[in-house]
């Protein structure tokens, strides 16, 4: 078992940064996710934990141990990739037996530790079988068990659910919230799935361009994005932001009028509201009323798009809710979910309690 400290860790290729000054505490145990649109340095990151890229600057810590100079195969990490990275001529067996041959861990010890990873992850049936006789899950499984097998300090996971089509995908997330609970194994996850990285971690790291941009709980980020990269990153739909300025305690954009809770003045704001914050209502009444722009059935909800400028603000109704695209709508929030950035920086500004 393990904590991964990140400290100050850059990497450059050229003038190119690809992870800028990054410094994270991962605690023993914990799940962490690297979440962040592609190319914002979350693979790199992982890589250098492993030991396969070397950082430009700054040091990497697994438990109280400088890693930097330690060769990957002597760091007790075990990785899982999207493309699975098994051997095409080996079983099943011997692919996931792999590791424990190449650690030197005695041949006594094999099978017992092959069969106890398979079970784990339900592969007992298809030990004999080759790889290209298998489901993308059940490839996928076997590149976890091999990373189970030998009981390592530490897992990366890069992407590892990217190929599997949407149903496996989610049914695979819970065999690793399963496994980790059931392992308590500290890991690092990368993804661009915003669901994944809810769903999965014990905390969040938001990147974009070599950065973090916050680190936080699944519920912290989500309830509480500091900045307008984050509040637009996390949430499906995305949260509703809305450019505009606050004139006497009014946010004022083109077609919108929206009294805030507080007095005063500021140019250059956005205006977010998640789409389950926004009601329909009274088109008499409501902030935001304009015609019904698109309607979504989404089975368990119904979404209700407006037009305002060239955004689309959306609301999130109850599943059986119905209208007519064109007709006369009307949204509004109560200002306890309304959150306000700043538009140049980007920063969350604090709304007065
Ligand atoms: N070996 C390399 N040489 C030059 N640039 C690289 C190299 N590896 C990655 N990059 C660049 O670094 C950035 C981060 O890459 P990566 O960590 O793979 O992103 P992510 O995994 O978040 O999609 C990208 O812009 C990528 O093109
Ligand atoms: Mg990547």
């Amino acid at each position: 078992m393990a904590s991964i400290r990140f400290s100050n860790i850059t990497k450059r290729w050229g003038s190119f940064v690809g992870v800028d000054n990054l410094s994270l505490d991962i605690a023993d145990r914990e799940f962490i996710v690297l979440l962040g649109p592609s190319g914002c340095g979350k693979t790199t990151s992982m890589r250098m934990v492993a030991g396969l890229d070397d950082p430009t600057l700054g040091d990497i810590f697994i438990g109280d141990r400088r890693v930097n100079d330690l060769e990957p195969k002597d760091r007790d990490i075990a990785m899982v990739f999207q493309s699975y990275g098994l051997y095409a001529h080996l079983s099943v067996y011997e692919n996931i037996r792999f590791p424990l041959k190449v650690r030197g861990i005695p041949n006594a010890e094999h099978d017992a530790k092959v069969r106890a990873a398979a079970a784990m992850v339900e592969l007992t049936e298809f030990l004999e079988r080759k790889p290209k006789a298998l489901s993308g899950g059940q490839r996928q499984r076997v590149a976890l068990a091999r990373a189970i097998v030998r009981q390592p300090n530490c897992f990366l996971m890069d992407e590892p659910l990217s190929n599997l089509d949407a149903k496996l995908r989610i049914s695979m997330r819970a065999e690793i919230k399963h496994l980790h609970h059931r392992l308590n194994v500290t890991t690092i996850y990368v993804t661009h799935d915003q669901v994944e990285a809810m769903t999965l971690a014990d905390r969040v790291a938001v990147m974009e361009k070599g950065r973090i941009r916050q680190l936080g709980t699944p519920t912290d980020i989500y309830n509480n994005p500091a900045n307008l990269f984050v509040a637009g990153f996390i949430g499906s739909p995305p949260m509703n932001l809305i450019e505009g300025d606050i004139i006497d305690g009014q946010f004022r954009a083109e077609g919108v009028s929206v009294p805030l809770p507080f007095a005063g003045s500021r140019t250059d704001v956005v205006l977010g509201i998640r789409a389950e914050d926004l009601r329909l209502t009274d088109p008499m009444y409501g902030h935001f009323r304009q015609k019904v722009y698109s309607v979504e059935l989404l089975g368990d909800a119904t979404l209700v798009s407006q037009r305002i400028g060239a955004r689309l603000i959306t609301a999130r109704a109850d599943k059986g809710f119905r209208i007519e695209m064109g007709a006369t709508s009307a949204f509004e929030a109560v200002p306890s979910a309304y959150y306000l950035f700043d538009r140049v920086s980007g920063d969350r500004i604090a709304l007065p309690a």
